[in-house]
């Protein structure tokens, strides 16, 4: 009964695209749970390189069913676009399949994301502008529109016209700007409901089946721990939780169902967008970890900022998740480090800290108490085994695997698929 959720432990990016991609050649179903199109998730293999955005990174594989769960907020546009593009490139799409409780993206989400960081000012979070933070709180706040309300049109059209009423006051009164159409909102989404009706399905009861057949199922995660909206850095964070509690709510997958839960964790640390990140570079070694990296964001292709690996943070995220391995990826980015740190301790007004604080103000105030490796200064990109890295490398992997309390069970050295050490198979 292999179900295996794939969750970020850091804030985002940890390269969760390479490793479901590599993982599903096992899979039966690969399933999205949370977040939406602020999601990036690169996969590189034999078809080329795809920027996913609302796909689940199985879909190159024939024999995989691709599941957008009822945990992710869907922009039909975007999932237009992107099966359109993979259909343009030979991939088959067929097998996608929407859950008919995700809610959708609105156009008017899009609008306040803009008018809220903007009225934010200086203190704006550097959302991906897509929408997600007001299509979560609408979800909430029992005001959202699902997939399943595009299949009866008289019900949607009802449905939007007592939403977009509240939205229309918020747009004009609150922000001086003009009301949106429903003749206009309605017309576009009923095109999207007549191509995205066959997809649309009660997606709990195709797991449902797939668990009782014992075909693997793989959870795949977005954003990473720290951007989530209890445990990251409040309020600079996503809306959706990227940690393991909503692989099960945002697939309606039980917990008991549950076999393994990976960590993704990058080598070093990255992050896009506003807040604390205590170990930050922003010097010449920051610059180079981006450059060598290409860290820019897949989604906004802003510069993400580096630094150097926050044991502090990855413990926490083991913790909240409860891991029961983990994979790193990217060490082959630092090849060329002469040394290489790690984060153990924050210093916080005179006092060393271990645990990881709530509050950003705090986090604010921490400096990391760095310890320092010897680099291991030679390529292995092309290493496939643990006992073939150098021995620093395997160094640096220990202190990590003792500092986060969990084993190292992938490790990750490029982009491809097949560049990927496996030290225990998950299922
Ligand atoms: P995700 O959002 O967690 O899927 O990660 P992204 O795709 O946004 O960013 C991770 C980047 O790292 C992508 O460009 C991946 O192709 C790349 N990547 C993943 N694993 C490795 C690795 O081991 N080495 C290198 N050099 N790049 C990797
Ligand atoms: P993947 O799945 C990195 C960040 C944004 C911003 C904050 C809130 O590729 O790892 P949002 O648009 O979600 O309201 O933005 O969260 N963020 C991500 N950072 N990777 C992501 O996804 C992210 N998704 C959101 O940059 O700081
Ligand atoms: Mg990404």
């Amino acid at each position: 009964m292999p179900v295996v959720a794939i969750i970020g432990a850091q804030w985002g990016d940890e390269g969760k695209g390479k490793i479901v991609d590599m993982l599903a050649a096992r899979a039966r179903y690969v399933v999205r749970f949370s977040g939406g199109d602020n999601a990036g998730h690169t996969v590189v293999n034999p078809r080329g390189e795809f920027k996913l955005r609302l796909t689940p990174s199985g879909v190159f594989y024939p024999g995989v069913v691709s599941v957008i769960g009822n945990g992710v907020a869907v922009n039909l546009a975007v999932l237009g676009q992107e099966v359109d593009e993979l259909t343009a490139r030979g991939v088959d799409t067929s097998r996608l399949r929407l859950s008919d409780r995700a809610h959708l993206i609105m156009p008017y989400h899009i609008i306040l994301d803009g008018l809220q960081e903007e009225a934010l000012g200086a203190k704006a979070i550097g959302t991906t502008l897509k929408g997600i933070g007001p299509a979560f709180a609408d979800k909430v706040a029992r005001c959202g529109i699902r997939a399943g309300d595009l299949l009866d049109k008289a019900v949607f059209r009802q449905r939007l016209a007592t939403v977009l009423e509240q939205k229309n006051r918020l747009l004009t009164m609150a922000y001086g700007k003009s009301p949106l159409s429903l003749d206009e909102i309605y017309a576009q989404y009923c095109v999207y409901a007549d191509r995205w009706a066959p997809y649309i399905c009660d997606t709990t009861a195709l797991l449902a089946g797939a668990i009782a057949r014992d075909e693997a199922v793989l959870l795949e995660g977005a954003q990473g721990t720290l951007l989530d909206p209890d445990f990251g850095t409040y309020p600079f964070g996503t809306s959706s939780s990227p940690t393991v509690g909503n692989a099960c709510l945002g697939s309606g997958i039980p917990p008991r169902y549950l076999s393994y839960v990976l960590g993704v964790y990058k080598a070093y640390q990255t992050r896009v967008g506003g807040g604390p990140m205590p170990t930050e570079l922003k010097d010449e070694t920051g610059e180079k970890i981006r450059e060598i990296a290409r860290e820019y964001g897949t989604v906004s292709g802003r510069p993400r900022r580096c630094g150097w690996f926050d044991a502090v943070a990855a413990r926490f995220a083991c913790r909240i998740n409860g891991f029961d391995g983990i994979a790193i990826t990217r060490l082959d980015v630092l090849d060329s480090m002469p040394v290489v740190r790690i984060c153990t301790g924050y210093e916080l007004d005179g006092k060393l800290i271990t645990d990881f604080p709530a509050g950003v103000a705090v986090l604010e105030r921490c400096r990391p108490v760095y310890e320092e490796l010897p680099g291991w200064r030679e390529p292995i990109g092309r290493v496939r085994s643990y006992k073939e890295l150098p021995l620093n490398a395997r160094k640096y992997i220990r202190r990590l695997e003792e500092l986060i309390g969990c084993p190292a069970v992938l490790i990750s050295v490029g982009q491809h698929r097949e560049q990927t050490i496996v030290r225990k198979q998950l299922f």
